[in-house]
């Protein structure tokens, strides 16, 4: 017999874990070193442009397909249409769930493995950047290291998915977002307290329009969709789990203030402190593992606070991991009938060995290529720049045009009548975005990942 289908027990447990798959490794990890590459203030505007009429259109109608089909990816377009395609779009979300965890848990298993490093005061011999990132290279290239802290990563996370919705995504989420949150600000205030943090900051408020050319706008673009987890389904796994009387764009919303401010308050606490040790700003992936460690050591209290920093990352990486595992488990049990915890053991080793390749790509495999990527940069690129803005644009087009609009209105008035009708207004915009602004955008970001446009131009 099919069990009843569980729900959020409160609202605030929804936004709360729906913020956790938002903030991930995007926010800390990514969205610094790509602000800092790009020409800080005005990328960061850009991106924000990019988040508001794109990342919430989208939103809105991922967590609708959801609520309103109470299914996961596959089964809430079964749901609503009849037509192969649509069925195999949501199949394409469970497959890029599968592939976005086996990496991402990879890089996540680094952060469990530096709060160790930490702990045990190995950065203080960190007296430059180099040495630190020597540090780094050494650990990747160790087989036991990464493979072990990947693995411990893995069933951190299978941990949450086996308890289930309330007992263990709700419940870990509750718990650990708001430790996140204050470790976010602790370190920013330490940040800001350093000596010639000044730095830091002008360089997030003043705009180098210099550094923003289609590439950059494209950059901001297609991090718009990673950093709210858009496009694969998991929104739209978390929003099945929903009532009718949550009010989605609302809820969307606060999901997005959430996600911007941890994403500007990382940036904040990064640069504040990168800036105040006379360290590169733009050391690209390597910021968080080789140059925030040298910058700790610089730092009063930084045997702490770097311990807290590489706690505060692990957490992150684990709230986004739970949803991406949480995606692949609710297919195989709506659809499938498998029970939870069979669900949750058996994926979670199937992820485990399809992320073996990307861990052994930084040692044993990291001589081979396919298509001039290894393994870990392939998965990255195929499931973060290809099947993410390729699942976001059929959404987008789903629910814009082929769902019916009228339902789709009907659907998302539920629990949101107070602002149907106080600020009509804004449901006319989003209906804008969504058909018309979202759909364009997306497909150049797609022919951009491809590289179509270069062709062209
Ligand atoms: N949003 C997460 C982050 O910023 C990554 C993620 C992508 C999670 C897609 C779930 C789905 O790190």
């Amino acid at each position: 017999m099919q069990e009843k289908r569980e729900q959020w027990s409160s609202k605030i447990g929804f936004i709360l874990a729906a913020a956790g798959s938002a903030i991930g490794l995007g926010n800390i990890w990514k969205f610094p070193y790509i602000t800092g590459q790009n020409g800080g203030a005005s990328f960061i505007i850009v991106y924000l442009i990019c988040i508001a009429i794109i990342g919430l259109p989208v939103l809105i109608a991922e967590i609708l397909l959801g609520r309103t089909t109470h299914r996961n990816p596959v089964g809430a377009f079964k749901a609503l249409s009849k037509s192969k395609f649509w069925i195999g779009v949501g199949g394409m979300g469970v497959v890029s769930g599968f592939l976005i965890l086996s990496f991402y848990s990879v890089i996540a298993g680094w952060a469990v493995g530096y709060i160790i490093e930490a702990a045990n005061g190995n950065f203080s011999q960190f007296s430059t950047g180099e040495l630190a990132a020597n540090h780094f290279n050494s650990l990747i290239t160790n087989v036991t290291w990464i493979v072990g802290y990947f693995t411990a990563f893995m069933l951190m996370t299978m941990f949450f998915v086996y308890l289930g919705i309330q007992k263990g995504i709700e419940l870990g989420s509750v718990i650990m977002m708001p430790i996140l949150f204050i470790l976010l600000f602790i370190l920013m205030v330490r940040g800001i307290t350093l000596e010639g943090s000044e730095a830091g900051i002008s360089f997030l408020l003043n705009p180098d329009w210099s550094k923003i050319n289609a590439q950059s706008i494209l950059i901001a673009l297609g991090h718009a969709f990673f950093t709210l987890s858009l496009g694969m389904g998991a929104m739209l796994t978390y929003g099945s789990y929903m009532s009718k009387d949550d009010n989605i764009p609302l809820a969307s919303f606060q999901i997005i203030i959430l996600d911007t401010v941890v994403a500007l308050i990382a940036g904040v606490a990064i640069f504040t402190s990168v800036f105040a040790v006379g360290l590169d700003p733009s050391a690209g992936p390597g910021l968080v593992f080789h140059t925030i460690p040298a910058t700790f050591v610089k730092m009063p209290g930084g045997y702490f606070f770097s311990i807290l920093f590489f706690i505060l990352l692990t957490i992150a990486a684990l709230t986004s991991a739970i949803s991406l595992l949480e995606v692949v488990v609710a297919y195989f049990v709506d659809e499938l009938g498998w029970n939870r915890k069979k669900a949750v053991i058996i994926l979670g080793f199937v992820v485990f060995l399809l992320g073996l390749p990307s861990a052994l790509s930084f040692n044993l495999l990291a001589d081979y290529k396919i298509w001039g990527k290894n393994f870990f940069d392939l998965v990255d690129f195929l499931a973060s720049n290809i099947l993410l803005p390729t699942g976001g644009l059929l959404i987008s087009i789903f629910v814009g045009y082929v769902w019916g609009f009228d339902k789709v209105l009907l659907n998302l008035k539920s629990g949101a009548e107070n602002l149907f009708e106080k600020h009509p207004k804004i449901i006319l915009t989003w209906k804008f975005f969504l058909k018309y602004l979202s759909p364009v955008l997306i497909f150049v970001v797609l022919l951009q990942s491809l590289g179509i446009l270069e062709l062209i131009f």
